[in-house]
Protein backbone atom coordinates (compact mmCIF):
# COMPACT_ATOMS: atom_id res chain seq x y z
CA UNK A 1 0.00 0.00 0.00
CA UNK A 2 0.97 3.78 -1.17
CA UNK A 3 2.09 5.77 2.39
CA UNK A 4 -0.85 8.92 2.28
CA UNK A 5 -0.25 12.23 0.68
CA UNK A 6 0.39 14.79 3.83
CA UNK A 7 -1.08 18.25 2.75
CA UNK A 8 -0.16 21.45 4.15
CA UNK A 9 -0.66 24.86 2.94
CA UNK A 10 2.19 26.92 2.41
CA UNK A 11 1.63 30.65 3.84
CA UNK A 12 3.60 32.88 1.59
CA UNK A 13 3.03 34.97 -1.63
CA UNK A 14 6.30 34.82 -2.76
CA UNK A 15 5.93 32.50 -6.01
CA UNK A 16 9.50 32.10 -6.08
CA UNK A 17 9.32 30.05 -2.55
CA UNK A 18 6.26 28.14 -3.68
CA UNK A 19 8.24 26.92 -7.01
CA UNK A 20 11.61 26.05 -4.51
CA UNK A 21 9.52 24.43 -1.91
CA UNK A 22 7.49 22.61 -4.74
CA UNK A 23 11.07 21.32 -5.89
CA UNK A 24 11.95 20.29 -2.10
CA UNK A 25 8.66 19.11 -0.87
CA UNK A 26 7.91 16.11 -3.07
CA UNK A 27 5.47 12.91 -2.75
CA UNK A 28 3.97 12.14 -0.60
CA UNK A 29 3.80 16.07 -0.04
CA UNK A 30 1.11 17.91 -1.75
CA UNK A 31 1.55 21.83 -1.26
CA UNK A 32 -1.75 24.10 -1.33
CA UNK A 33 -0.80 27.80 -2.07
CA UNK A 34 -2.80 30.49 -0.71
CA UNK A 35 -4.29 31.16 -4.19
CA UNK A 36 -5.54 27.32 -4.27
CA UNK A 37 -7.14 27.85 -0.85
CA UNK A 38 -8.75 30.94 -1.73
CA UNK A 39 -6.59 33.12 0.43
CA UNK A 40 -5.71 36.48 -0.89
CA UNK A 41 -4.63 38.72 2.05
CA UNK A 42 -0.90 40.39 2.83
CA UNK A 43 0.26 38.11 5.94
CA UNK A 44 2.20 40.61 7.94
CA UNK A 45 5.76 40.76 9.30
CA UNK A 46 5.73 43.08 11.96
CA UNK A 47 8.43 41.24 13.99
CA UNK A 48 12.08 41.33 14.69
CA UNK A 49 12.90 38.15 14.59
CA UNK A 50 12.64 35.63 11.97
CA UNK A 51 10.92 33.81 13.76
CA UNK A 52 8.25 35.76 15.52
CA UNK A 53 7.45 36.51 11.64
CA UNK A 54 7.39 32.90 10.42
CA UNK A 55 4.84 31.88 13.46
CA UNK A 56 2.89 35.24 12.74
CA UNK A 57 2.34 33.90 9.29
CA UNK A 58 1.24 30.68 9.71
CA UNK A 59 -0.91 31.32 12.54
CA UNK A 60 -2.32 34.18 10.92
CA UNK A 61 -3.32 31.27 7.96
CA UNK A 62 -4.06 28.62 10.11
CA UNK A 63 -6.87 30.54 11.83
CA UNK A 64 -8.53 31.16 8.22
CA UNK A 65 -8.05 27.97 7.12
CA UNK A 66 -7.88 25.37 9.96
CA UNK A 67 -5.11 23.15 8.26
CA UNK A 68 -2.40 21.97 8.86
CA UNK A 69 0.51 24.37 7.25
CA UNK A 70 3.64 26.04 7.33
CA UNK A 71 5.67 29.61 6.77
CA UNK A 72 8.89 30.38 6.25
CA UNK A 73 10.83 33.71 7.12
CA UNK A 74 14.49 33.92 5.62
CA UNK A 75 16.79 36.68 6.19
CA UNK A 76 20.73 37.27 4.77
CA UNK A 77 22.79 37.93 8.13
CA UNK A 78 26.07 40.46 7.03
CA UNK A 79 29.01 39.89 9.24
CA UNK A 80 30.02 42.84 9.10
CA UNK A 81 27.32 44.72 9.17
CA UNK A 82 26.47 43.15 12.33
CA UNK A 83 24.16 40.68 10.93
CA UNK A 84 22.20 43.21 8.93
CA UNK A 85 19.93 43.21 6.61
CA UNK A 86 18.85 40.05 9.11
CA UNK A 87 15.00 40.42 9.26
CA UNK A 88 14.71 43.41 7.48
CA UNK A 89 16.00 41.65 4.07
CA UNK A 90 13.06 42.39 2.34
CA UNK A 91 12.95 46.29 2.96
CA UNK A 92 16.04 46.80 3.26
CA UNK A 93 16.00 49.68 0.57
CA UNK A 94 12.89 50.75 2.06
CA UNK A 95 9.68 50.17 1.30
CA UNK A 96 8.07 49.74 -1.79
CA UNK A 97 11.67 49.12 -3.29
CA UNK A 98 12.81 45.88 -5.26
CA UNK A 99 15.59 43.17 -5.21
CA UNK A 100 17.94 45.30 -7.34
CA UNK A 101 17.52 48.60 -4.99
CA UNK A 102 18.25 45.65 -1.96
CA UNK A 103 21.36 44.33 -3.90
CA UNK A 104 22.62 47.81 -4.70
CA UNK A 105 22.30 48.93 -1.03
CA UNK A 106 24.18 45.85 0.08
CA UNK A 107 27.29 46.06 -1.84
CA UNK A 108 27.63 49.88 -1.55
CA UNK A 109 27.32 49.21 2.10
CA UNK A 110 29.92 46.61 1.56
CA UNK A 111 32.52 48.49 -0.42
CA UNK A 112 36.72 48.43 0.37
CA UNK A 113 35.27 45.79 3.03
CA UNK A 114 37.10 42.43 2.96
CA UNK A 115 34.86 40.89 5.72
CA UNK A 116 32.30 39.27 3.08
CA UNK A 117 31.00 36.74 5.38
CA UNK A 118 27.10 36.18 5.46
CA UNK A 119 25.17 33.55 5.71
CA UNK A 120 20.92 32.75 4.38
CA UNK A 121 18.81 31.92 7.74
CA UNK A 122 15.70 30.39 7.25
CA UNK A 123 12.92 29.54 9.86
CA UNK A 124 9.89 27.54 9.44
CA UNK A 125 6.95 27.24 11.55
CA UNK A 126 4.83 24.14 11.24
CA UNK A 127 1.44 24.32 12.36
CA UNK A 128 0.55 20.35 12.62
CA UNK A 129 -2.46 18.99 14.40
CA UNK A 130 -2.54 22.69 16.25
CA UNK A 131 0.64 22.61 17.63
CA UNK A 132 3.45 25.00 16.45
CA UNK A 133 7.06 23.59 15.58
CA UNK A 134 10.18 25.83 14.60
CA UNK A 135 12.82 24.47 12.17
CA UNK A 136 16.01 26.30 11.29
CA UNK A 137 18.35 25.88 8.40
CA UNK A 138 21.85 28.04 7.69
CA UNK A 139 23.54 28.42 4.41
CA UNK A 140 26.81 30.47 5.57
CA UNK A 141 29.15 31.29 2.53
CA UNK A 142 30.00 35.17 1.28
CA UNK A 143 28.93 38.26 -0.48
CA UNK A 144 30.36 38.64 -4.14
CA UNK A 145 31.90 42.39 -5.25
CA UNK A 146 29.80 42.15 -8.45
CA UNK A 147 26.57 40.17 -9.22
CA UNK A 148 26.53 37.37 -10.88
CA UNK A 149 23.88 35.03 -12.58
CA UNK A 150 20.53 35.72 -13.81
CA UNK A 151 18.14 32.65 -11.63
CA UNK A 152 16.50 32.79 -8.26
CA UNK A 153 15.49 35.51 -6.76
CA UNK A 154 15.95 38.07 -3.66
CA UNK A 155 20.16 38.46 -2.71
CA UNK A 156 20.97 35.74 -5.20
CA UNK A 157 23.19 37.04 -7.70
CA UNK A 158 25.12 38.41 -5.04
CA UNK A 159 25.64 35.65 -2.79
CA UNK A 160 28.22 32.52 -2.90
CA UNK A 161 27.60 29.51 -0.45
CA UNK A 162 31.08 27.63 1.00
CA UNK A 163 32.02 25.04 -0.63
CA UNK A 164 30.51 26.63 -4.15
CA UNK A 165 32.32 28.90 -6.88
CA UNK A 166 29.47 30.11 -7.79
CA UNK A 167 26.49 32.27 -7.04
CA UNK A 168 22.93 30.92 -6.20
CA UNK A 169 21.56 32.94 -9.35
CA UNK A 170 24.10 31.11 -11.53
CA UNK A 171 22.88 27.44 -10.01
CA UNK A 172 19.60 25.16 -11.10
CA UNK A 173 17.38 24.85 -8.54
CA UNK A 174 18.83 21.12 -7.65
CA UNK A 175 22.16 22.78 -7.21
CA UNK A 176 20.57 25.71 -4.91
CA UNK A 177 18.96 23.28 -3.27
CA UNK A 178 21.90 21.01 -2.63
CA UNK A 179 23.27 24.32 -0.34
CA UNK A 180 20.72 26.00 0.70
CA UNK A 181 19.06 26.92 3.98
CA UNK A 182 15.36 26.87 2.98
CA UNK A 183 16.16 22.86 1.50
CA UNK A 184 17.91 22.21 5.05
CA UNK A 185 14.73 24.02 7.38
CA UNK A 186 12.57 21.56 5.27
CA UNK A 187 14.79 18.94 5.16
CA UNK A 188 14.19 19.08 9.54
CA UNK A 189 9.74 19.06 8.55
CA UNK A 190 10.17 16.53 6.61
CA UNK A 191 11.84 14.42 9.00
CA UNK A 192 10.10 15.39 11.86
CA UNK A 193 6.70 14.66 10.41
CA UNK A 194 7.53 11.49 8.61
CA UNK A 195 8.50 10.36 12.64
CA UNK A 196 4.98 12.11 13.65
CA UNK A 197 3.27 9.92 10.97
CA UNK A 198 5.24 6.34 12.41
CA UNK A 199 4.41 6.94 16.03
P1 LIG B 1 11.08 36.87 3.45
O1 LIG B 1 11.33 35.56 4.08
O2 LIG B 1 10.02 36.81 2.39
O3 LIG B 1 10.86 37.98 4.44
O4 LIG B 1 12.39 37.16 2.64
C1 LIG B 1 13.19 38.26 2.89
C2 LIG B 1 14.01 38.62 1.68
O5 LIG B 1 15.18 37.84 1.75
C3 LIG B 1 13.38 38.36 0.33
O6 LIG B 1 12.69 39.44 -0.15
C4 LIG B 1 14.59 38.12 -0.52
O7 LIG B 1 15.11 39.34 -0.95
C5 LIG B 1 15.58 37.51 0.45
N1 LIG B 1 15.62 36.06 0.31
C6 LIG B 1 14.87 35.13 0.97
N2 LIG B 1 15.24 33.90 0.57
C7 LIG B 1 16.23 34.06 -0.33
C8 LIG B 1 16.99 33.16 -1.10
O8 LIG B 1 16.87 31.93 -1.04
N3 LIG B 1 17.90 33.71 -1.93
C9 LIG B 1 18.10 35.06 -2.02
N4 LIG B 1 17.39 35.94 -1.34
C10 LIG B 1 16.46 35.44 -0.49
Amino acid sequence: MSNPQITLVFATNNQNKVKEIRTILTDPFEIITLTEAGIDIDIPEPHDSLEANASEKSQTIYRLVAKNCFSEDTGLEVEALNGEPGVKSARYAGEGRDFQDNINKLLSNLVNETNRKARFRTVVSLIWEEKEYLFEGICEGHITEDQKGLEGFGYDPVFIPDGATMSFAQMTMEEKNSFSHRKKAIAKLVSFLKNKLHE
